[in-house]
């Protein structure tokens, strides 16, 4: 018998202070930053709209605030520690975070522009 192997889906909720809440349904282990991106999602301040670095960890702008389901994100990387040194502890790099892990499944929920 072939083993089950079924994708996790994440229900991502996302606060947006001007254009307001989205709920978009996440294969568990999609980047965050595509996710948005895909979903057309502004992400960017408008200083971070100029110098954002396309996803590659270097400009530290793609921030959102996890406000929710923390747990089903993956680690925060190295790049993340440093780019968001003195920083609070929910922000993440959207670049830098898979939502799950490509089987978990749940809800997160992530706001916009914390910054
Ligand atoms: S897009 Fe530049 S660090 Fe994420």
């Amino acid at each position: 018998m072939v083993a089950n192997s079924a994708v996790g889906t994440v229900k991502l909720t996302v606060q947006q202070a001007k254009e307001g809440t989205r709920e978009i349904e996440v294969e568990s282990g999609d980047q965050l930053r595509a996710v948005l991106m895909a979903e057309k999602i502004d992400l960017y301040t408008t200083w971070g709209k100029v110098w954002q670095c396309g996803g590659v960890g270097q400009c530290g702008t793609c921030i959102v605030e996890v406000k929710s389901g923390g747990e089903l994100l993956s680690e925060r990387t190295a790049v993340e520690d440093k780019k968001l040194n003195g920083k609070p502890a929910s922000w993440r790099l959207a670049c830098q975070t898979l939502v799950g892990d490509g089987e978990n499944s749940g809800e997160v929920t992530v706001a916009t522009k914390p910054q």
